[in-house]
């Protein structure tokens, strides 16, 4: 059974190793079971999902994110430790702009290296939804990587050198390098505050090996020499940077881009500093402890 053409949408894959957009799909208004079963189905198989023009004030953003699951409450401010959306604490906004000195939002104009969200914390979210109101004209291209993909393709050596070892994932710094409110400056990465996940992530669903690594800076491989940890690490993200496991998404206004954050890796490139950009997004709870 066709449930993709019963639930009156259209997968279509992008022209890149991982990603579908969904075309048919208004995400303002409530969705059936089907058509519900038929989106997740789509995600599972394709980590990452494009709808294109959409339309979406913030309690229609939440409505539809909680299709999905629970929302997870966003990393405060770095600029003021609260939410940048007092009315919608459970979202976050992404944005360089600033008015009458308040920023937006968080992330600024600068590249934002490859990560995945918040996995500083034991159980990371599962899943994050962007939906820009403002793009610039040019730049601020976000990225996505296939971290089973990448798994697959590593050499055998790596792949028995990161067996069964786990990594500390920086809690102290943002995507955008900048240190939280609270933290002190990482000097020993032995002593990085923020959780220990796997290397090698097992995904319960399929029994199918991802690579599991968070963010490069101030990581750490638990148990190992530093410079032996550095060099490790060194070599996994060179690995995973190969453009062969990636897919480069431009946005326009109104596009909803969802992600599997524990599946894939993403990155930002910067933009004109002149320019607005500015998503609204909320990240769905885990249940997954990488261990
Ligand atoms: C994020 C993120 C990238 C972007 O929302 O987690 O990294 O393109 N955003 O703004
Ligand atoms: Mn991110």
């Amino acid at each position: 059974m066709d449930t993709m053409a019963d639930a009156g949408l259209a997968v279509v894959p992008l022209d890149a190793p991982l990603g579908a957009e969904i075309r048919g799909l208004d995400a303002s208004r409530p969705m059936t079971p089907e058509t519900l079963a038929a989106l997740e189905a789509a995600w599972a198989a394709h980590f990452v999902l494009l709808l294109r023009d959409q339309s979406l004030d913030d309690d229609r953003l939440v409505a539809f994110s909680k299709n999905f699951g629970a929302l997870d409450p966003p990393a405060p401010s770095p600029y003021t430790g609260e939410s940048f959306l007092p009315a919608h604490p459970e979202l976050n906004v992404i944005s360089n702009v600033v008015e009458g000195g308040r920023h937006l939002g968080t992330l600024g104009d600068g590249e934002a290296v490859w990560h995945a969200d918040m996995t500083y914390v034991d159980v990371p979210p599962k899943a994050a939804i962007l939906y820009a109101l403002e793009v610039p004209p040019a730049g601020g291209d976000t990225y996505f990587a296939d971290m089973f993909a990448a798994y697959d393709a590593l050499p055998a050596e790596l792949k028995k050198a990161i067996e069964g070892r786990v990594a500390i994932h920086d809690a102290a710094h943002n995507s955008a390098g900048m240190l939280r409110k609270g933290y002190e400056e990482v000097t020993d990465v032995t002593r990085t505050p923020g959780a220990r996940q796997k290397l090698a992530r097992t995904d319960p669903a399929t029994g199918r090996k991802a690579l599991f690594l968070g963010r490069r800076p101030h990581a750490y491989v638990v148990g190992l020499p530093v410079a032996e940890s550095d060099a490790l690490l060194d070599e996994l993200w060179a690995h995973v940077a190969d453009p062969k496991f990636a897919m480069c998404h431009k946005w326009r206004r109104g596009d909803v881009l969802m992600w599997l954050n524990l599946c894939v890796l993403h990155r930002r490139d910067s933009f004109d500093g002149t320019a607005r950009r500015v998503m609204h997004r909320s990240q769905i709870k885990g249940t997954e402890r990488i261990v």
